[in-house]
């Protein structure tokens, strides 16, 4: 061969191993290559633990508290449908999880080099593991204002339940809390976008974060993409009308945020919105969510939402055009979850020539990428080493300590609070039950009896004992209590809803406070007795009648497992509440608005504040405590911005009194004027800080304009105005300018 022929040769090869190593063929680009359709789809599919259990279990479903698998079951599924994903589970022990997960995944590795990625609803803690750590229900956590609750509730929660086979887990829930008559409001955060956006981006990290769960890795679902919350009926998975201008100012933020954050998952809204189901919206899912928001994980649906495009929306004929409609809008994987007719239609589909190839690749390329991230390749039989480590007392004491600084003191006339050295009589629906402070989505769907707690968890009544003295306690049925007060120097009610639910089966159609209940906290009032009020609930339920009678409110919303001995300690003064409102709470049906809605005839920025109070009992931002804080000296270190420059802001806090207590300050932006109809005011910053007594401790913020005082137009352009805007803190305000010239 000539040498200049060899050369050329040499030359050659040297660019193809170049060009190579640029785009190396990747593991996953050689798994799909080497996969047959069905193995694809297969992939593409989760089913529910119920097609996996023996008859009998599955039969009985609503009474499980032990999982027995069928092996021909498993068998059939991974062998012949390659099913490559199931979910789903009620709280069993860890020893009968890993059983669980590690047959699955033993008989699986059997067929196939792709191990199972199995998802589980462990969105308050390890709510799906009996004896797991339970927080707070995101509700609360909201309301404590500080993000660390979120984060500790979820590296406690990989920690308990990575290693038992949990390698996907159905949070953080991103929907705004906006229709409070929804049975699933109390999943949401808060109705602010900022909180949801900053509690989501902590749970994402927390929840991925590597080093909780060593060697086993989990993969985060923010839920429900797009616009879930605020269906109009105040039904679940029942239409919302959002315009897409406040579909993009309110609802999206929290799920950019957790996208930026690395989120590896989302699962779709069930519902509809502005008449087209999410689950068939190439709007949503491909323009807005890949093309936009760069999303590069798997979009998962939610339960049966394939078929609800024919069975509950109809717009599909029949579910293999629902299939169609919902691979071609977008979706990675089915949650189908209870037989293989998603795996026929898609087979048929992309025979028939309907679905490209090209379709079904990106989608398990996201699939297997996922699972790569997740180490699953390597690690992936989950083991018993770490059962010890669950619910240990350092985890309690976060769920507790999260507890705590989740409620909210609304009102305290009189410092009618904290009650030491007091006789209680103790009363109301909820003094000595479990499940209602716990809600839905607690050791199984929604657990209404208290026979699936665990039996040393408090009740409120077992907690004040302990806290109290049992000899200062005096308990009451709930009915006359009339005799029993007048031993008592003060009446504790302990009401709000009485029993867990979770999505349709918490739909109401009357968000007052039941007639029972209100009857009897108008007896307690008759007895001329200081009447406390603590509210245990996953909604407002609205108490106009009495609330201004009433001495003091706790809202202890749904504090979880170690929840009742919060609130002793709360009503004790043994703890200081420093929770505030993350949501509005009304005061009556007919007028329910966020905090952050728009100006009208009845509100300027000026009558905001009292507007707000006639038409709630609590605004967003109000919780009291047993210490007093002022704020003082206001600052920004200049009252004009170009628009580039950030400005430094500060405010002083003083605590006043002589307890030490938590204040969490909330920073709020109005923007005076604009060219189209801007909130009344909006947060921006939150921090929450220890203050000891006579300590004075500055508070800062940094005000980015291109981020805390833009704000998206229709289209999604990111609009950032000239002229005059409002910032408040507290009952400081001062006025700044936008001046880009
Ligand atoms: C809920 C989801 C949940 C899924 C799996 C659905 O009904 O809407 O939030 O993750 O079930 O349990």
């Amino acid at each position: 061969m000539p040498k200049s022929l060899c050369l050329i040769l040499l030359l050659l090869l040297i660019s193809v191993q170049m060009l190579l190593a640029e785009n190396p063929v990747s593991k996953i680009d050689k798994m799909l290559a080497g996969m047959t359709l069905e193995q694809k789809i297969g992939q593409m599919t989760q089913l529910n633990i119920t097609t996996l259990v023996q008859d009998r279990i599955a039969q009985n479903y609503g009474e499980v508290t032990n999982y027995v698998l069928d092996t021909a079951k498993i068998i059939n599924y991974v062998k012949n449908w390659h099913v490559g994903s199931f979910l789903n589970g009620r709280a069993v022990s860890p020893k009968n999880w890993v059983y669980v997960t590690s047959t699955i995944q033993s008989i699986n590795a059997r067929y196939t080099d792709i191990p199972i990625i199995y998802g589980i609803d462990h969105v308050h803690g390890a709510s799906y593991l009996k004896n797991g750590t339970i927080f707070p229900h995101n509700m609360n956590v909201g309301c404590s204002f500080d993000i660390s609750h979120a984060y500790n509730a979820a590296v406690t929660t990989v920690a308990e339940t990575a290693h038992l086979g949990h390698n996907w887990i159905f949070g953080p829930v991103l929907g705004i809390g906006k229709a409070k008559s929804w049975g699933r409001f109390y999943e949401t955060y808060s109705e602010d976008p900022y909180v949801t956006s900053q509690i989501g981006v902590a749970v994402v990290k927390g929840l991925q974060n590597e080093s909780a769960s060593k060697p086993y890795r989990v993969a985060a679902c923010a839920k429900h993409f797009l616009g879930y919350s605020d269906p109009k009926s105040g039904f679940d998975r029942s239409p919302a009308e959002i315009p897409d201008q406040i579909l993009r100012e309110f609802f999206l933020p929290p799920f950019k945020a957790a996208i930026d954050a690395g989120a590896k998952t989302v699962m779709l809204n069930s519902g509809e919105i502005n008449g087209i189901p999410v689950h068939a919206s190439y709007e949503i899912l491909t323009t807005m969510l890949r093309d936009e928001l760069g999303f590069q994980g798997i979009a998962v649906t939610d339960w049966l939402d394939i078929k609800a495009l024919e069975t509950m929306h109809f717009i599909a004929e029949n579910e293999k055009e629902a299939t169609f409609q919902a691979i071609m809008a977008g979706v990675d994987m089915s949650m189908v979850p209870l037989d293989t007719s998603f795996s026929i239609y898609v087979r048929e589909l992309v025979e028939e020539g309907r679905i490209p190839m090209s379709r079904i690749d990106e989608s398990v390329h996201r699939i297997l990428k996922v699972k790569e991230d997740l180490g699953l390749f390597e690690t992936y039989m989950p083991t018993t080493d770490y059962i010890d480590t669950i619910n240990s007392p350092e985890n309690i004491e976060l769920a507790l300590n999260a507890a705590r600084e989740s409620m909210v003191l609304i009102k305290n006339d009189h410092s009618t609070l904290p009650l030491a050295d007091k006789k209680i009589l103790l009363t109301g629906f909820t003094h000595d039950r479990k499940s209602p402070l716990c809600g839905g989505w607690t050791y199984r769907f929604a657990a209404d009896s208290d026979r699936w707690f665990p039996e040393d968890m408090l009740t409120i009544k077992d907690a004040f004992e302990q806290e109290f003295g049992s000899k200062n306690i005096l308990f009451q049925g709930t009915r006359t209590i009339k005799r029993a007060a007048r031993k008592a120097d003060v009446i504790v009610i302990a009401t709000g809803e009485d029993h867990a639910y979770a999505e349709t089966g918490g739909s109401i159609d009357d968000l007052s406070l039941d007639k029972g209940q209100l009857t009897l906290i108008k007896e307690a009032l008759a007895t001329q007795k200081p009447v406390v009020l603590v509210l245990t609930e996953g909604r407002p339920r609205l108490i106009p009648d009495v609330y201004d009678e009433v001495d003091a409110v706790l809202f202890a919303g749904l504090p979880g497992v170690y929840g009742a001995q919060a609130i002793a300690e709360i009503v004790s003064g043994a703890a200081n509440p420093s929770g505030k409102m993350a949501f509005t709470y009304p005061r009556r049906s007919g007028h329910m608005v966020s905090y952050n809605h728009k100006r009208s005839e009845y509100s300027t920025i000026r009558q905001v504040s009292d507007d707000l109070k006639r038409h709630s009992i609590a605004n967003f931002g109000h919780g009291l405590s047993y210490s007093s804080f002022t704020y003082s000296n206001l600052k920004m270190d200049s009252s004009i911005t170009s628009g580039t420059a950030s400005v430094r802001i500060s405010v002083d806090i003083t605590n006043t009194s002589s307890r030490p207590g938590k204040e969490a300050v909330l920073w709020f932006i109005s923007d005076e004027v604009g060219s189209i109809t801007r909130p009344i005011k909006e947060l921006v910053a939150f921090d929450k800080k220890r203050i000891k007594p006579n300590e004075t401790i500055t508070f800062e913020f940094e005000l980015i304009p291109e981020r805390d005082l833009s704000f998206p137009n229709k289209l999604g352009e990111n609009l950032l105005e000239d002229g005059s805007f409002l910032l408040q803190v507290g009952n400081l305000e001062k006025r700044f300018w936008l001046n880009r010239d």
